[in-house]
């Protein structure tokens, strides 16, 4: 994609205003998943290290723009920043762009490093006001972007503030550099056979991916409960298992455009049931239909041992979305058995990408993480570039 990157500009003496996206799930104010800060490293370092100062901006949840919110602060972010960094994190005040904020900038040495509080809390973070955009541009002599998360939002701290800086240099941080190359490659020049994983709730959300895939891709694998809108359409009983039934018509044109372009549509032939969403109910395994008053809750293993077939010859694999609902014990054994098959495909050779949110949290979780290629820091982000749409927020850059 030819975009230049943080390494290559020179940062000694500079500020370097960075965009990450520290949008990190939150328990209270533990951390429950530190990726996105941790991910985000290189980038830091490497102006540090180099003599640069770093002023990061971030959002955090979906604040609407009406001031500080205890709930969206970053504070808790910045101490465990400052203790990954082993070094101090300043976090000069409750909005961005008030006076504190932008004297604490002004103060800042190299080797500092400073964190705004949460962009969403001002209501030109959401609008791209230009005013607002202007404030935040004036921080820095330098824009990066990091935050592959967030390259589908055209939110001011991604689009305008480095529109408002035209003429400094404004580049790629390494995190956005790597999924862009990993999930770009996978997508314009993947090794055959390329087998795209699918799972999660809805089909509403992968109608885009499926589509730009199927073409490229030698077989989609289905699972979760994405699955029984495809076999609703084929005509099968899935009892009361979670349909979109707005989108069964739409499932049927998506099985039919696979086979004209033969592409393997895979669908789960069995299915681990209960009689409730929970581990409590009565369980039961079915072939084919499914009997009334019983839900699928995960692949059954039959499916498992085929789409660990498949999965084994792959030599690229793109996996987003769990197979069942892999919390619960009784629902796991699809989505770890696909994880088990793709980090063994790996060890033979295959590249493999996992998409963010649910998928991650499972590889994490199962103990899959470092098997795999690579795992994403991107939910949304990654479905829209497996959807093949370009990012306006990364066209902009250098
Ligand atoms: C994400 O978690 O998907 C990104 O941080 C973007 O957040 P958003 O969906 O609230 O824009
Ligand atoms: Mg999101």
């Amino acid at each position: 994609m030819g975009k230049a990157n943080i390494s290559s500009i020179n940062v000694n003496g500079k500020k370097v205003l960075c965009r990450v996206d520290f949008n990190v799930p939150l328990d209270g104010i533990e951390i429950t998943d530190e990726r996105r800060i941790s991910e985000a490293l290189p980038t830091l370092k490497s102006v540090l290290d180099r003599g640069g100062s770093l002023v990061l901006m971030s959002h955090l949840g979906r604040p609407e723009g009406k001031g500080f919110e205890q709930e969206f602060s970053l504070k808790p972010i910045a101490d465990r920043l400052g203790s990954l960094l082993g070094r101090p994190v300043l976090f000069p005040s409750q909005d961005a762009t008030d006076a504190a904020a932008s004297a604490a900038v002004a103060a800042l040495k190299p080797g500092e490093v400073l964190l705004l509080e949460n962009v969403r809390f001002a209501k030109g973070e959401k609008k791209g006001e230009a005013e607002y955009a202007a404030k935040l541009a004036a921080y820095g002599d330098i824009y990066v972007n990091d935050a592959f998360g967030t390259a589908h939002r055209e939110d001011g701290s991604m689009f305008a503030v480095p529109n408002a800086m035209k003429g400094k240099p404004r580049v790629a941080g390494l995190l956005l550099e790597k999924e862009l190359k990993f999930l770009g490659d996978a997508i314009a020049k993947p090794a055959k056979p390329f087998i795209v994983v699918l799972g999660g709730a809805k089909v509403s959300d992968k109608i885009g991916v499926i589509e730009n895939l199927l073409p490229k891709a030698d077989a989609i694998i289905i699972g979760g409960a994405m699955a029984y809108t495809f076999l609703k359409a084929l005509g099968r009983d899935v009892g009361t298992s979670k349909v979109e039934e707005d989108k069964v018509a739409e499932a049927k044109r998506l099985i039919d455009l696979a086979a004209k372009l033969k592409c393997d549509l895979h669908l789960p032939t069995d299915h681990v049931c209960s009689d409730s969403f929970s581990e409590s109910g009565d369980l039961e395994v079915f072939k084919g239909d499914i009997k009334p008053g019983f839900m699928g809750l995960d692949i059954g293993p039959e499916t498992q041992g085929k789409y660990a077939m498949v999965l084994r010859k792959a030599k690229t694999i793109v996996w987003n979305g769990p197979m069942g609902v892999f919390e619960m014990r009784p629902f796991s054994q699809g989505t770890q058995s696909v994880g088990r098959a793709i980090a063994e495909a790996t060890k033979n050779g295959a590249v493999s990408i996992v998409g963010g949110g649910d998928s991650a949290a499972a590889v994490e979780k199962f103990g899959f993480a470092d098997q795999m290629s690579h795992v994403s820091t991107g939910g949304g982000a990654s479905l829209e570039m497996l959807s093949g749409k370009p990012f306006t927020t990364v066209a902009l850059l250098d």
